[in-house]
C-alpha cells in the first residue's frame, strides 16, 4: 500500500515521510522535488514566495510512478492520484510551535501567516476528505512528540488501528487561547 504523509508546510512531512518509508522498506517520494526536476511548475507566486505546481501534470506523472510501496510527501494533495494510496495521515502541529518553526526556516511573514492561518482553519485536512474521502483520512497532532512517537502513531494507523486518529480529533480554533499563548 501507498501512503501519503500530508499538512501544512513545516508541520514535519518530510522527517516523518522519510523515517516512516525507511521503518517500512518503502520508497520515499518528495512531490515538490519530483515537479521541479520535471519542470511541471506554472510560474511563481511573489507573494507566498513558492512555485506554482502544475498540479494535474504531477498526477499524470504520479499514476505512471507510483507502484503502491511508497511513502509520498506533499501538502498539495490534489497531485496524487486517489486510487493509489490507501491511508492519508495528515500531519498537525500547534499552530504556535508551526509559526516558530517557520520563522527559524526564514521564510517571509506573508508566508508565515498564510501557513499558520491555514493551519488554524483545517485546510490541508479538508483539502485530503474533499478529495480522498473521509475512510482514508486520518490526522495527528504531532505537537511535542518526536518523528519516533510519530511514525509508531502512523504505523497503529497503517495496521488498522487508527480510530482516535479520524478527523476531528484535532481542533485549534476550540482552543484559541492556546493560540493566544495564554495556557
Ligand atoms: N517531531 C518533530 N519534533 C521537532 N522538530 C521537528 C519534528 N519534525 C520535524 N521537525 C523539524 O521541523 C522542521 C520542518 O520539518 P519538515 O520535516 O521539513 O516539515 P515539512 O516537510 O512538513 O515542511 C525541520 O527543521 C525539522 O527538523
Ligand atoms: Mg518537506
Amino acid at each position: 500500500m501507498a501512503v501519503l504523509i500530508t499538512g501544512t508546510p513545516g508541520v514535519g512531512k518530510t522527517s516523518v515521510a522519510q523515517s516512516l518509508a525507511s521503518t517500512l522498506g518503502k520508497k520515499y517520494v518528495d512531490v515538490a522535488k519530483l515537479a521541479a526536476e520535471n519542470n511541471l511548475v506554472k510560474g511563481f507566486d511573489p507573494e507566498l514566495q513558492a512555485y506554482i505546481v502544475d498540479t494535474s501534470s504531477v498526477r499524470a506523472l504520479l499514476e505512471e510512478i507510483l507502484t503502491c510501496n511508497e511513502v509520498v510527501d506533499t501538502h498539495i494533495v490534489e497531485c496524487v492520484p486517489k486510487r493509489k494510496v490507501t491511508h492519508v495521515i495528515v500531519l498537525r502541529l500547534n499552530p504556535l510551535e508551526l509559526k516558530k518553526r517557520l520563522e527559524a526556516r526564514g521564510y517571509p511573514n506573508r508566508k508565515i501567516a498564510a501557513n499558520v492561518e491555514a493551519e488554524v482553519l483545517d485546510s490541508v485536512l479538508i483539502d485530503a476528505v474533499k478529495w480522498f474521502g473521509e475512510r482514508k483520512v486520518f490526522e495527528v497532532d504531532t505537537t511535542g512528540k518526536s518523528v519516533g512517537e510519530i511514525v509508531n502513531i502512523v504505523r497503529l494507523v497503517l495496521e488498522g488501528k487508527g480510530r482516535n486518529f479520524k478527523p476531528g480529533n484535532v481542533n485549534w480554533l476550540e482552543n484559541f487561547y492556546y493560540l493566544l499563548g495564554k495556557t
